[in-house]
């Protein structure tokens, strides 16, 4: 199977899942642009020889946004605001309207490919989760820019619903996945999560595509590819 040529800029790449899709993006030797508040955390986080694969700034700056898109032929986009801190932007400056800026950004800019990582139950307004801030609504406002923009002809996006996020190696499980929002509850190595978007980048079975996955069964995997066919 081709991988992906060009360039991934990977939004959050300092979080718990953007350093697993760095991770991925290099064991897939796919090339990668980090956009990222820290330069400190994310040079700690990877060593000095990201320094020249690195654009500092918020999802909240338009001019810094675009500043790391001149790097990328693709957006994988791992951005989640710390919903139950009062002292941070809420859900709709970052999970809202954070993700629209950077779409239509990336948009305005030709870059074809859009991943937007965003969570389980967005459809679901009664959600527990919701009452942070409506986190779960702003997640789905952001998702329906993605899809929106996206849709076009020429573009592709792909956006992943997991489940609750825990730690851990990736392809050690089997992949649950579905589409409709159905999927009640269920937990996702943020590994899984971060290796599944990163083939979604090169697999026709992922474009214009989102679904919800957790994790099934506890099994070697040696590609998550075919579960794709779950949905398809
Ligand atoms: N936790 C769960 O169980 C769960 C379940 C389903 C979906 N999700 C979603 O999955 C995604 C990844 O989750 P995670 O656990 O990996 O999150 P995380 O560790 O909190 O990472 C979030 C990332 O967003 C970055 N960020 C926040 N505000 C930003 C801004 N204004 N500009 C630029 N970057 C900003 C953070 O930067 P810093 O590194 O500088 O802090 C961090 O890199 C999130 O969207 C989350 O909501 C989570």
């Amino acid at each position: 199977m081709t991988s992906f040529k060009g360039t991934v800029l990977v939004a959050g790449a300092t979080g718990k899942t953007g350093v697993w899709i760095i991770n991925r993006l290099q064991s897939h030797h796919i090339d990668y642009h980090l956009f990222v508040r820290s330069g400190a955390k994310a040079l700690e986080l990877f060593g000095p020889e990201i320094i020249d694969n690195l654009t500092i700034g918020s999802i909240e700056h338009p001019e810094e946004i675009r500043a790391a898109l001149r790097h990328a032929d693709a957006v994988i986009c791992a951005i989640g605001g710390k919903v139950t801190d009062p002292a941070s932007p809420p859900p709709s400056a970052i999970d809202r309207d954070g993700v629209k800026r950077l779409a239509q950004l990336a948009k305005e800019q030709g870059i074809k490919h859009f991943i937007l990582i965003s969570s389980l139950a967005v459809t679901r307004t009664d959600h527990p989760f919701n009452k942070y801030g409506q986190v779960l609504t702003m997640k789905l406002e952001g998702e329906n820019e993605v899809r929106r923009l996206y849709s076009e002809p020429g573009f592709s996006y792909t956006i992943l619903r997991p489940g609750g996020l825990i730690d851990g190696p990736p392809l050690k499980h089997s992949m649950i996945f579905d589409t409709g929002d159905k999927i009640e509850t269920g937990a996702i190595r943020r590994s899984d999560v971060a290796e599944v978007a990163v083939i979604s980048l090169f697999i026709s079975e992922a474009h214009n595509l989102t679904f919800e996955l957790i994790e099934g069964k506890e099994s070697l995997q040696s590609s998550l590819v075919p579960f794709f066919q779950q949905v398809n």
